[in-house]
């Protein structure tokens, strides 16, 4: 059963941050309290450093960090340390600053410096923590993405092979306009979550947010992302979603 996309244009980036970050909250309450953990996947680049900053100053409702998990829907393929890390943003706005037992935090170990063995490990971790046998997909109860001025989102960029994965979990996909490889979930992880929530800011995200939501083609990265069983949320400042007519 796929539930219908939902779309929320908050007026300032300041509004879009605190109305994830209290969605945030009120997911992992509920997570919690129905099964006693709840896993999320971080989404990477520049856009989610306020909401995890937002996250991490105490001042929306207190989630016991102890049962959160914490995932990465991708990761560059450079070590954790490096300005362009994935982790290492999440770790200064949120992950070194929140009281988060470091048991809870899986990163994607690009030190191994190989990045298909370094998706295959991290493929393998999220298969432990979930439990899955073979063929079954993990159902994150919340997976953030973001979506880049192409439609991409996670490191799933257009005409790239890891777009046509449906098998593995996690992929090292080689994008060639990087000439370097990125890791990532794959859509039917994606897919497969109970929820997804995109964070979009900015008018130089406004034309792609018009293609994905209304005028297509349907084959952006980003218009690719609807959970079979899950919700879909599409967070928007007002900036991102001026080109959209208001039908939707
Ligand atoms: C990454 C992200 C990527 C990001 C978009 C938007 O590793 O860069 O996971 O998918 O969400 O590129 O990035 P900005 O928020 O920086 O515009």
């Amino acid at each position: 059963m796929s539930t219908a996309r939902e779309i929320h244009i908050l007026n300032t980036p300041a509004e879009l941050f605190r109305a994830a970050a209290e969605q945030f909250a009120a997911l992992a309450k509920a997570a919690i309290e129905a099964r006693g953990r709840f896993s999320v996947a971080l989404s990477g680049g520049s856009t989610p450093r306020s909401l995890y900053a937002l996250l991490a100053s105490g001042s929306i409702p207190a989630v016991p960090w102890d049962k959160i998990y914490f995932f990465f829907g991708d990761e560059r393929d450079v070590p954790p340390d490096d300005p362009e890390s994935n982790f290492r943003m999440a770790s200064e706005a949120l992950l070194s600053k929140a009281p988060i037992p470091p048991g809870n935090i899986f990163r994607v170990h690009t030190e191994i410096k190989d990045a298909p063995a370094a998706a295959l490990e991290y493929e393998q971790t999220t298969r432990a923590f979930f439990g899955l046998k073979p063929g079954e997909f993990p159902r994150f109860d919340l997976i953030f993405l973001g979506m880049g001025p192409d439609g991409h989102t996670a490191s799933l960029f257009p005409d790239t092979a890891g777009l046509r994965e449906t098998k593995r979990l996690v992929i090292a996909n080689w994008v060639e306009k990087f000439h370097s490889y990125r890791i990532s979930l794959t859509l039917p992880v994606l897919n497969h979550a109970a929820y997804v929530m995109f964070l979009v800011s900015g008018p130089d995200k406004a034309a792609t947010i018009r293609q994905v939501l209304e005028a297509g083609p349907a084959d952006f990265p980003s218009a690719q992302v609807h959970p079979s069983d899950g919700r879909l949320i599409w967070l928007l400042d007002s900036a991102a979603a001026a080109g959209l007519s208001g039908k939707n």
